[in-house]
């Protein structure tokens, strides 16, 4: 509203004055253009010296005076030369009007030119020319004309009021449209921050309103209700973690309180049963040996929601595995597991970083050495092309198709794994670490027995020291 009536104002006020100077000067052109020469001519041919004597004179120049006057519409007067010394000015014909001054004429008499002007006569304003001339006699006279131009304010007066109408009119339109469009506007804002306001008490229940405005305020009400929707399903996921977590805590501690108990009543007796006691103990190290592990789960999950940095640093396969390898022999002993590396005769060299690639091959091989019948092979087999890989294949019962995508979210544990210990952590941390360092570990699609777990990594320039850095 406020730029509508200033764009007017500040148009009208450019316009107006100069509109109103244009017509004058306009005005002015055209009437020297109606006193040409020749009309200035006809006045000095004409015997004024006999026309206070001569009726004949006389009559001639009333003749001419008011065919000029009805040419231009202006009043006309030839002004005999003042008195010298006086500013007084004595008008040959018609009587002079008592409102004209008639300082124009003097000073076109003084100057000897042509004096254009403007003035006002009873309220009326004029535009003015006096010219002076040379008669017939050798005396000097002045040619008066005064030509109202009160249609010019009249024409400025008229565009102003236009001016004005176009202001209030702007006005009107701007409030009727204005007002409806604005209170909308704020409606639909007011209701967008209450919801936002509501978003940060509580994510779940608050009904984001559905703006379907093609408008910034309906984008951002759609934005608002995507935030809301992935907020809402990470909140889910989270509680779901929480909730699975603190389960998986719940089982083996209270296994391990009970084991502690029954020890404890067990060593109450002066006589305990040894045999007994040394297996409890045994079952509740074996308990607080998962909760630890649990434990070290958590906290990896935990890095990797709080998106800690990994390195990223060029990473020695071949050494890496065995080394890794050497870690797994008392269990694959244990298990009477043979284990091989293949192709890692020559150095393989990963980007990644050095603790997240052990940690992977390690949660490969624990799977893969729960998961081996005895006497049966685990390979750990370095690919160079087409990309840098790490395979871990074992000859367990393989993983059954509808199962190839579950095991790797977190607290999944497939069905061939009953009774083996285990939360269904490794295969999400392994495969988030992955992602994390540019790759990805994959489940190979692999007709046979047994499963083979591929890890990809970019690949890197070999540095021109062997770091022979593991993890
Ligand atoms: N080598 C394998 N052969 C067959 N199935 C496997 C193999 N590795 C993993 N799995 C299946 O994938 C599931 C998920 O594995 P993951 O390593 O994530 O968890 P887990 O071994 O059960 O427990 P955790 O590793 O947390 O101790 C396992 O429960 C198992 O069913
Ligand atoms: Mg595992």
């Amino acid at each position: 509203m406020v730029t509508a009536v200033a764009t007017l104002a500040i148009a009208a006020v450019t316009l107006l004055g100069p509109l109103e100077h244009s017509l004058r000067n306009a005005e002015k052109v055209t009437l020297s253009k109606e006193l040409n020469a020749g009309t200035v001519r006809a006045f000095a041919a004409l015997p004024l010296d006999l026309v206070e004597s001569d009726v004949v004179a006389r009559t001639e120049l009333r003749r001419r005076v008011t065919a000029l006057q009805r040419r231009t519409g202006a009043s006309v007067y030839v002004l005999a030369a003042p008195v010298a010394g006086s500013t007084a000015v004595h008008s040959l014909l018609p009587a002079i009007d008592d409102g004209d001054t008639f300082g124009d004429v003097i000073q076109a008499y003084r100057t000897r030119r042509t004096v254009r002007s403007f003035g006002q006569l009873d309220g009326t304003e004029v535009a003015r020319e006096a010219i002076p001339f040379t008669a017939r006699d050798h005396r000097r006279y002045v040619l008066a004309v005064r030509k109202p131009i009160g249609e010019i304010p009249g024409a400025v007066h008229a565009v102003s009021r236009a001016f004005l109408y176009a202001a209030l009119a702007g006005l009107a339109l701007s409030l009727i449209l204005g007002i409806p469009l604005s209170a909308r506007l704020v409606r639909r804002l007011r209701r967008l921050r209450e919801t936002a306001l509501k978003l940060t008490d509580a994510v779940a229940g608050v009904e984001v309103p559905v703006d379907r405005v093609h408008d910034e305020v309906g984008d951002l009400s759609r934005a608002l209700a995507t935030m809301q929707d992935r907020l809402g399903s990470q909140e889910q996921a989270r509680r779901e973690f929480v909730s699975t977590a603190s389960h998986e805590l719940r089982t083996p501690l209270a296994s391990l309180e009970g084991m502690l108990e029954l020890l404890r009543d067990d060593l109450k007796d002066d006589h305990p049963d040894l045999q007994d006691a040394r297996a409890l103990v045994e079952r509740a190290h074996a308990q607080a040996r998962r909760l630890g592990r649990l434990a070290a789960d958590l906290l990896d999950l935990s890095r990797i929601d709080a998106h800690v940095q990994l390195r990223s640093e060029p990473v020695e396969l071949s050494e890496l595995s065995r080394a890794v390898l050497a870690e797994f022999e008392l269990g694959t002993e244990r298990n009477a597991l043979v284990s091989t590396l293949r192709d890692a005769d020559t150095a393989v060299w990963a980007l990644g970083d050095p603790s997240a690639v052990a940690q992977i091959l390690r949660i490969l091989l624990d799977n893969a050495v729960r998961v081996g019948p005895p006497g049966s092979e685990i390979a750990v087999t370095l690919g160079r092309e087409p990309a840098i890989a790490l395979s871990v294949s074992d000859q367990g019962p393989g993983v059954p198709e509808d199962e190839r995508e579950v095991i790797f979210e977190r607290f999944h544990r497939g069905s061939n794994t009953a009774g083996q210990a285990g939360f269904g952590l490794g295969l999400a941390i392994g495969r988030e670490l992955a992602q994390r360092m540019g790759g990805e570990l994959v489940l190979e699609d692999r007709i046979g027995p047994g499963a083979t777990f591929t890890l990809r990594l970019p690949a890197a320039p070999a540095p021109e020291q062997d770091p022979l850095a593991v993890a």
